[in-house]
C-alpha cells in the first residue's frame, strides 16, 4: 500500500524522504537558536496554505506580530491566508498553561490540559491538515518546578498521543544546545516523534556554512547525509544535487 505524503514545503527535502512526510506523523526540528527552525515551519505552513491544506500555528516563543513580519521577509502574506482561513495563529495566551491543568494530565488517567481542548477546537474549526508547535521546549520548560523527569516524560508522552490522535501532519520544534549529543532538549520527543530532522552548522574553510541531515523518518528509505542548505529569500532551500556533506 502506497503512503500519502505530505510536502515539507522546503525545496530538496522532499527528494530526501520519498516525496514528504508520511500523512500523520508528528516531525521534530531540532537546532540551536538561530538554525532555521521557525522559518523551516513557516515555509512548511504557507506551502501547504497554497496548495488549500490549511494550518493552525502555536506560537509558544514569539509574538504574532512578530511571525508575520519575519514571514515578509520571504514574501510570505501570511494575513491573506489568515483571512481566507488556512493559517491560523494561537499563543500562549490565548492556550492556558494553566498548572492545575497539567498536574492532572500527568497524575490523572486522562488528559485534561487546557491545551489540547483548545488546539482539537482549532483544528475542527478550520479543518486543518496540519499543526505547528514552536517549540516544544517552551511547552516543557512552562511545566510545574516539582516536575521529575518521569513526570515529564509521562506529560510528554500523552501530549504526543493527543496530537497524533487529531490526524494532522505536525512539526514541532525543539532547541538544541550546540554540540548536544541529544536530538531534543527534552531528551525524550527524538524516541516519541516518528521523524527527526536536525539543523546545524559547520565551519567550512573559514566559513559557517547551514546543514540540515533527516536524522529518523519512519516508513521511509530515507537519505541520512547532512546536506547543505541557504536561508534565501524565498526560504529554506536545501542543496541535494552536491550530494552529502559527511556527517
Ligand atoms: N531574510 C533572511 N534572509 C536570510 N537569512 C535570514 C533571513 N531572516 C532570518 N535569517 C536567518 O535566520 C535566522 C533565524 O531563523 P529562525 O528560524 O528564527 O531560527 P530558530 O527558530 O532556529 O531560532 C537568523 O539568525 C538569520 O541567520
Ligand atoms: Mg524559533
Amino acid at each position: 500500500m502506497s503512503i500519502e505524503r505530505i510536502s515539507s514545503g522546503v525545496s530538496g527535502l522532499d527528494d530526501l524522504i520519498l516525496g514528504g512526510f508520511p500523512e500523520g506523523f508528528c516531525i521534530l526540528i531540532s537546532g540551536s537558536p538561530g538554525a532555521g527552525k521557525t522559518i523551516f515551519t513557516l515555509q512548511f505552513l504557507v506551502d501547504n496554505a497554497k496548495k488549500g491544506k490549511a494550518g493552525i500555528f502555536i506560537t509558544l516563543d514569539q509574538n504574532i506580530t512578530d511571525m508575520r513580519n519575519q514571514a515578509k521577509q520571504f514574501d510570505w502574506d501570511l494575513g491573506e491566508y489568515e483571512k481566507a482561513g488556512f493559517i491560523k495563529f494561537m499563543k500562549p495566551s490565548s492556550v492556558s498553561l494553566g498548572n492545575q491543568g497539567i498536574i492532572e494530565t500527568v497524575k490523572g488517567s486522562k488528559i485534561h490540559n487546557e491545551i489540547i481542548p483548545a488546539i482539537k477546537d482549532s483544528v475542527n474549526t478550520i479543518g486543518a491538515k496540519i499543526l505547528v508547535i514552536d517549540s516544544i521546549s517552551t511547552l516543557t520548560l512552562s511545566l510545574p518546578k516539582g516536575f521529575s523527569e518521569g513526570d515529564v516524560r509521562l506529560f510528554l508522552k500523552r501530549f504526543f498521543d493527543e496530537i497524533k490522535s487529531l490526524g494532522v501532519t505536525s512539526i514541532v520544534t525543539s532547541d538544541l544546545p550546540k554540540d548536544s549529543k541529544w536530538m531534543s532538549r527534552d531528551r525524550i520527543s527524538e524516541f516519541v516523534c516518528d521523524g527527526v530532522i536536525i539543523l546545524d552548522d559547520v565551519i567550512f574553510g573559514e566559513d559557517p556554512m547551514r546543514i540540515l541531515r533527516v536524522a529518523k523518518m519512519r516508513e521511509t528509505k530515507q537519505d541520512r547525509k547532512s546536506h547543505f542548505f541557504e536561508i534565501t529569500d524565498k526560504g529554506i532551500v536545501v542543496d541535494v544535487d552536491k550530494g552529502g556533506c559527511g556527517e
